[in-house]
C-alpha cells in the first residue's frame, strides 16, 4: 500500500517560514510520492492550502471539534475544515490527551465527526514511559483504538492510525523497529479483528522519525507511513523521509 508521511508542525511557524518551508517541500518532491500530508496550525490552513496548489502535498488539522456547530468556543469543525480543503485531521495527539484532558471516547468522537465530513482522522495512540515500564504498553494502546473502532463503527477501514510513544516524542528517543512493529503488529490484529479490510488501513509510526532513522522503520511490515513533528520543520529532513517512503 502507498505510504503515508504527514509533518505535524505543532504550534510552529510563521507566514514567511511556512511559505518558505513549503516552496523548498514542493520544489523538492520526488516523482512518484508517498502521499504527504502537513498539518499546519489552524490560522494557517488558508495559505497553505494556497502554497501547495497543483502539487501532491495534501493539508490536515491538528484538531477537530467532536461537535457539529455551536456553542463551542474556540473549536473548529469537520464542515469547516472540509470546506476550506483539509483533508485529514490528527485526533488524540497524545499533546490534547495530555494538556486538554481528552478522554478516549473524546478522541473517538472526533474521528466519527471528521469521517462524518469526509476528513480522514489520524488517530493517535500511544504508551507513557511510565506504561511502557509497567507493562501496560499493549493494553493501552488497545484501549486507545478499541474506543475509535467504537465509534466509527463501520467505517474503521476508512481511518488511519498512528503510534506515537509518548516517550519518544520531541525526546530524540527513537523506539526501535522491532519495538515500533511489535505494537503495530498489536493494532493490525486488532483492526483485522473489526473489519476484513484491515490490512488497508495505515498504520504510521511518530516519535523522533528522522532522516537517518525513517527507511528501517518503514521497512518494517506493518509500518505504513510516519506522523513527524520536529524533522517536519526543515525541508530537507522532512524530503528525506518522504523520499524513504516513496
Ligand atoms: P517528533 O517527531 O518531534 O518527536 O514529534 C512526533 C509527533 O508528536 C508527531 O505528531
Amino acid at each position: 500500500m502507498k505510504k503515508l508521511i504527514a509533518g505535524n508542525w505543532k504550534m510552529n511557524g510563521s507566514r514567511s517560514g511556512n511559505a518558505d518551508l513549503l516552496q523548498a517541500i514542493v520544489a523538492g518532491l520526488p516523482v512518484g510520492v508517498c502521499d504527504v500530508v502537513v498539518c499546519p496550525p489552524a490560522l494557517y490552513v488558508a495559505d497553505v492550502i494556497q502554497a501547495v496548489q497543483g502539487s501532491a502535498i495534501l493539508v490536515g488539522s491538528q484538531d477537530v471539534s467532536a461537535a457539529e456547530k455551536g456553542a463551542f468556543t474556540g473549536e473548529l469543525s469537520a464542515a469547516m475544515l472540509h470546506e476550506h480543503g483539509v483533508r485529514f485531521a490528527i485526533v488524540g495527539h497524545s499533546e490534547r490527551r495530555q494538556f486538554h484532558g481528552e478522554s478516549d471516547a473524546m478522541v473517538g468522537a472526533k474521528a466519527q465527526a471528521a469521517l462524518a465530513k469526509g476528513v480522514t482522522p489520524i488517530v493517535c495512540v500511544g504508551e507513557t514511559l511510565e506504561q511502557r515500564e509497567a507493562g501496560q504498553t499493549q493494553a493501552v494502546v488497545k484501549r486507545q483504538l478499541a474506543a475509535a473502532i467504537h465509534a466509527v463503527g463501520h467505517c474503521v477501514s476508512e481511518i488511519v492510525v498512528a503510534y506515537e510513544p509518548v516517550w519518544a516524542i520531541g525526546t530524540g528517543q527513537t523506539a526501535t523497529p522491532e519495538q515500533a512493529q511489535e505494537v503495530h503488529a498489536v493494532l493490525r490484529a486488532q483492526l483485522r479483528a473489526a473489519t476484513e479490510t484491515a490490512d488497508a488501513v495505515r498504520i504510521v509510526y511518530g516519535g523522533s522519525m528522522n532522516a537517518a532513522n525513517a527507511a528501517s522503520l518503514l521497512a518494517q511490515p506493518d509500518i505504513d507511513g510516519g506522523l513527524i513533528g520536529g524533522a517536519s520543520l526543515k525541508a530537507a529532513d522532512f524530503l528525506s523521509i518522504i523520499q524513504a517512503a516513496s
